[in-house]
């Protein structure tokens, strides 16, 4: 039986699940002697996920993606944003906040909860080509308006992004899938985590409860869509933001927004 938070599923009002946190965590970048705890600030994720070079990375990666209407999008709100406030644009999402975790945790393996088309696996793929990645989806037909073809077509995107590393991805709804994936493998911890799948409260509750417990202390989870999805912002706020173990940033101010967490303890 799994622990409860006191947040309310919107559609039986049941108590939502909350995650069960181990004993004996693992830290990022193991736990040798020289290798002392010491994760990023929130401000210094803000930083890195709002600089230039974050924009320009992303820039590049998602230049390199097979075309669909979202990276024409993406491509177009990118370049016209620069050209417009050239350098003062400021900005963050949940990719350029991938880059950063890529960059400033040095990753070697990376949980995604919802990886659609492979848009952020492929950033954080071509920031660090050696960190295994693991993906979760049901691979819901035109998610979003674009096609969304499942595993194969994700392994050629993150190929052409430039990741080497080792590729896992699982299909169906993660609140099974994930649960059943993590118990055959006790010995799995994330450096970087992004929940990004079923945007249902339930779902949703269930993503955090099932894969936060396997966050690494110094990780980060990342998360975006709260000012598309309000309903959400209370099991973020209740999970994590009010949990003592993160530190947590967002920006908001525009799109689907990034929110992210810092493990600290
Ligand atoms: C917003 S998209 C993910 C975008 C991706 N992270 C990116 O940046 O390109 C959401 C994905 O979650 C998947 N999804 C929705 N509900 C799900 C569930 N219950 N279990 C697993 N995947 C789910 C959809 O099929 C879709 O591909």
């Amino acid at each position: 039986m799994p622990a409860m938070t006191n947040l309310k599923s919107d559609d039986t009002s049941t108590a939502l699940p909350s995650p069960q946190y181990l004993a004996g965590t693992p830290q990022v970048g193991g736990s040798s002697l020289l290798d002392f705890f010491l994760p990023p600030t929130a401000a210094t994720l803000e930083a890195a996920s709002m600089s230039k070079d974050a924009a320009e990375f992303v820039m590049g990666v998602v230049a390199n993606l097979s075309p669909s209407e979202e990276q024409r999008m993406a491509e177009l709100f990118y370049a016209s944003a620069q050209d417009k406030f050239g350098k003062f644009f400021r900005h963050a999402d949940a990719l350029t906040t991938l880059w950063a975790a890529a960059i400033l945790l040095q990753p070697s393996s990376y949980l995604e909860i919802g990886v659609c088309r492979g848009r952020s696996a492929a950033v954080l793929g071509a920031a660090r080509p050696d960190c295994a990645i693991y993906g979760f989806d049901l691979w819901i037909e035109n998610y979003a308006g674009s096609p969304n073809p499942g595993p194969d077509f994700v392994r050629g995107e993150l190929r052409n992004a430039g990741h080497k590393g080792n590729v896992e991805l699982e299909s169906g709804d993660s609140r099974s899938v994930l649960p059943a994936f993590l118990e055959q493998r006790p010995d799995i911890f994330f450096d970087v985590i992004t929940i990004d799948g079923d945007k249902s409260v339930d779902g949703v509750a269930a993503d955090y409860a099932n894969a936060l417990p396997r966050l690494k202390l110094g990780g980060i989870v990342i998360t975006d869509d709260l000012p598309v999805f309000p309903e959400l912002r209370p099991i973020w706020n209740g999970v994590v933001a009010d949990d003592a173990r993160y530190v947590t940033w967002e920006f908001i101010d525009a799109g689907h927004g990034v929110a992210a967490a810092i493990r600290t303890r």
